[in-house]
């Protein structure tokens, strides 16, 4: 078991383990999330970042262990359950791909016409809100493919932000972008934060990004955390393996 969840916390994930097919995944992940901060969860491709992203929102359940949200145990919520508490996580993975047969406006409007019985002018107000947080403006009768990457980017964090959610989880946000549009998703991940007092989860391995939009970093390897603490702290820490993936960005000191 991992330590006792902390009241502050938002998210807390206690001894979590995962294996498929024998194959240890997470071998026993222990992490706070304190209400409104930021975490990076940083480490190379296949060291368990996604899966511990699952047992976040509730898709995968653990072999060992849980992970509790404002209080609630998510990891022995039923499907009905979970598809309730969603509402409280809005989710950017990293396709977020929107519908390009959609205007923007339609786009961001479609968790609440899918899960709200709200007015349209209602909807019409909410969309341009939440677009206006990603400093978004009049684009509701735009299409995809008329935006650049970053205000894709963008167009899918209002959407995710639509119905107000006290948690937004990233999954790999700026991979595969070039620097301009890395540096535009990173502005947006520090404005939900700033605009909205969410509690944010980022995935990536993403080293410049996650330097810039953290409160605190935590690097996973091998399905452990190895290091987690402010990126100051973790800039100057001692742990092996933190040096060596912090020295493919950094150069070694
Ligand atoms: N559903 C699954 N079944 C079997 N193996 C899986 C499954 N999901 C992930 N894995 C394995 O778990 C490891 C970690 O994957 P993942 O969390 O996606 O890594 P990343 O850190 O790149 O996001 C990989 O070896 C992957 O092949
Ligand atoms: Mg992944």
């Amino acid at each position: 078991m991992g330590e006792p969840a902390n009241n502050d916390d938002m998210i807390s994930v206690q001894g979590l383990k995962k294996s498929f097919s024998g194959f240890p995944v997470l071998k026993g992940i222990d992490l706070h999330m304190a209400r409104g901060t930021t975490t990076v969860v940083l480490g190379g491709s296949g060291s368990g970042k996604t899966v511990l992203m699952k047992h976040i929102i509730g898709l995968l359940k653990p072999d060992e262990g849980q992970v509790i949200i404002d209080g609630q145990n998510v990891s022995t919520m039923g499907r009905a359950e979970l598809n309730v508490f969603r509402e409280r996580m809005g989710m950017v993975f990293q396709g977020a791909a929107l519908f390009d047969s959609m205007t923007v406006g339609d786009n961001v409007a479609f968790p609440l016409r899918e899960h709200t019985k709200m007015s349209e002018s209602e909807i019409m107000e909410r969309v341009k809100e939440k677009l206006a947080v990603v400093d978004l403006h009049d684009v509701e009768q735009k299409f995809p493919a008329e935006l650049s990457g970053g205000m894709r980017k963008r167009v899918g964090l209002a959407r995710a932000i639509i119905r107000e959610p006290k948690i937004v989880l990233y999954d790999e946000p700026t991979t595969g972008l070039d620097p301009l549009t890395t540096e535009s998703v990173d502005q947006m991940i520090l404005m939900a934060r700033e605009k909205l007092g969410v509690t944010s989860v980022v995935i990536s391995h993403d080293i410049g990004s996650a330097f810039h939009i953290a409160d605190r970093i935590a690097v996973i390897n091998e399905g452990v955390i190895v290091e987690e603490g402010p990126p100051a702290e973790v800039r100057k820490t001692q742990e092996p393996f933190t040096r060596q993936f912090l020295a493919t960005w950094f150069g070694r000191a």
